[in-house]
């Protein structure tokens, strides 16, 4: 029965021995023409398993068939052209080796055992107490044990959904996922687990799935705090109402005012002005959690509806241009929504242009209609508009020069009329006595010029 050349009974061989037959074997040797078969019962096998190995020829009168391993090995049967062995507590990858002779010549075969093993640990860590709602939830896997390595893989699931597959490295090996916890998507008590997949299906076997215990996931929000307003949009003068709201326990403050109590709505009443326009309502909400503070808060923008209103201050009721001048028409209105501004000759209805330069030509001269209009209503101011002739000053001031000389010349004329009254009273009586001297002075001063 036990086939020559092999122990009775169980036998070790030693690594050593196994390299010392590998080593005197030269490879290719004639032998091979009648090749060894080495049929193994599944190459992979689960730790502490056992296997059987069938070293065959076809060689007509083989010789020392036998099974070089570093396994515990049995002999379980032979006959002709063939030894069966069986290996018992596979723990770890090994070769295992056939040899014989064939007419003197030795004939080899291997073949690899890879040994698989179920991870031995497969934890999620622990979650959060409380998971804050809108905020990333890391997920730690870890898992010991468990081979071959590169046939396994980590998958972290919420409920049965996958969220994400990692290859397994490290011992023991430690994978993370991030996800968004979403209040609108009930995470609030899901169940998170890991699970490992050993995917031996490329070696005949099959996929092994080992899973963790899994994790409730206890989650808050505040929900906001949720900020209203009566009307975002409201007109002038009538009453808004502002409400905070927030989850139950939460206590919410508005505008630095807080609730009576925590869950209940903070709110108060305004009327709409135009200064509350733009205005932004600031909500801040606290809640405790393990002995945890925890604020959030909340704004909104109140728009009122309101004007138009036409600022006297920036449009002047009032303007004085000269002819054939460029000029710019400042004037602006306000109001929500921003109003149309437009003004228009009373006389002629000919509109002139806002803000921008214009060439003033005397027939502007008159009384302007300034309208802002919006879909809250209309307003309107009136300007005066006086052009004045470009020549209208020097006109004047010759006009003046001309007066002032006629009333000179009047006044001068009037004063020599008077003087020469006055003279002739006195010279009535003797005329020739004054004619006189008037005549022999002449000759003076024509000699007193002939020196020079
Ligand atoms: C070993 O292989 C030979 C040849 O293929 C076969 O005849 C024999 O039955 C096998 N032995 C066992 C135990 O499977
Ligand atoms: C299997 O092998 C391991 C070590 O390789 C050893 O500790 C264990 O005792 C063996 N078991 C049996 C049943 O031989
Ligand atoms: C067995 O594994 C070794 C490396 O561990 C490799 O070199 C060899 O080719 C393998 N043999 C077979 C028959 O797969
Ligand atoms: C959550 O993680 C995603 C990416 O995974 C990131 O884009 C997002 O900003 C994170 N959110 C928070 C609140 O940290
Ligand atoms: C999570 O598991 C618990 C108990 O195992 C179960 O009561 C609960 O319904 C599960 N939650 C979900 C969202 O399936
Ligand atoms: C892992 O899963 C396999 C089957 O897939 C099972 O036999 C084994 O007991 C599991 N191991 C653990 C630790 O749960
Ligand atoms: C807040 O406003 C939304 C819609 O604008 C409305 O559905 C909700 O009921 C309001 N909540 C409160 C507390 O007024
Ligand atoms: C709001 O104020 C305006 C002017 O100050 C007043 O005419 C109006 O009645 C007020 N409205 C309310 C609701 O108090
Ligand atoms: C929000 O309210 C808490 C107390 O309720 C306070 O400590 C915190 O400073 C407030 N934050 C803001 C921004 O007002
Ligand atoms: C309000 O909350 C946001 C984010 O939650 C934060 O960035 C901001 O600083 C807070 N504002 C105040 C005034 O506390
Ligand atoms: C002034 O007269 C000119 C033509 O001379 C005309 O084009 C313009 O519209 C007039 N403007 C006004 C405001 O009457």
């Amino acid at each position: 029965m036990v086939p020559s050349g092999l122990l009775p009974g169980v036998c070790r061989t030693s690594p050593i021995a196994l390299l010392l037959v590998c080593c005197l074997l030269p490879p290719g040797a004639q032998g091979q023409q009648f090749p060894l078969r080495l049929d193994v019962q599944s190459p992979v096998v689960p730790a502490g398993g056992s296997l059987l190995v069938n070293c065959s020829t076809d060689c007509p009168n083989p010789k020392l068939i036998t099974l070089e391993t570093s396994l515990s090995k049995e002999p379980v049967g032979n006959g002709l052209g063939w030894a069966a062995f069986q290996l018992s507590n596979v723990t770890s990858n090994s070769q295992v080796l056939c040899s014989g002779f064939c007419d003197g010549t030795q004939m080899t075969s291997s073949s690899n055992i890879t040994v698989y093993r179920f991870p031995e640990r497969v934890e999620l860590l622990p979650l959060p107490r409380w998971q804050p709602v809108g905020e990333n939830l890391t997920l730690r896997c870890q898992v010991a044990g468990g081979a071959p390595r590169d046939s396994l893989f980590v998958v972290l699931l919420r409920g049965e959904e996958e969220l994400s597959r990692h290859p397994a490295s490290g011992e023991p090996a430690e994978v993370e996922v991030t996800v968004p916890v979403l209040a609108g998507r009930d995470d609030h008590l899901a169940n998170f687990s890991c699970r490992t997949d050993l995917d031996l299906r490329p070696q005949g076997l099959r996929l092994f799935q080992n899973i963790s215990a899994p994790r409730q996931l206890r989650t808050f929000g505040f929900q906001g705090p949720i900020l209203n307003l009566s009307e975002p949009s409201a007109p002038e003068g009538t009453a808004v109402i502002v409400t905070c709201l927030a989850g139950p326990r939460v206590q919410v403050t508005l505008e630095g005012l807080p609730a009576a109590a925590p869950g209940q709505p903070a709110q108060f009443q305004l009327n709409a002005t135009e200064r509350d326009d733009r205005r932004i309502f600031f909500c801040n909400a606290s809640l405790e959690m393990d002995g945890k503070i925890l604020h959030r808060n909340s704004s909104v923008q109140l728009r009122v509806l309101y004007g138009p209103k036409i600022d006297q201050a920036k449009c002047p009721q009032r303007l004085t241009w000269k002819d054939k001048t460029l000029n710019v028409l400042q004037c602006e209105a306000r109001g929500n929504p921003d109003p149309q501004l437009h003004c228009f000759q009373e006389s002629s209805g000919l509109e002139v242009p806002i803000g921008i330069p214009f060439l003033v030509r005397l027939n502007y001269s008159g009384t302007y209609s300034c309208k802002a209009a919006s879909s809250q209503g209309t307003h309107t101011m009136t300007v005066v508009m006086n052009v004045r002739d470009r020549n209208s000053r020097a006109v004047t001031i010759v006009l003046g020069v001309l007066v002032v000389l006629g009333l000179v010349t009047i006044v001068a004329a009037l004063l020599c009329v008077f003087s020469v009254q006055k003279r002739s009273d006195i010279y009535h009586v003797n005329q020739a006595s004054t004619w006189l001297p008037l005549t022999s002075k002449q000759p003076e001063v024509a000699t007193g010029e002939d020196p020079s």
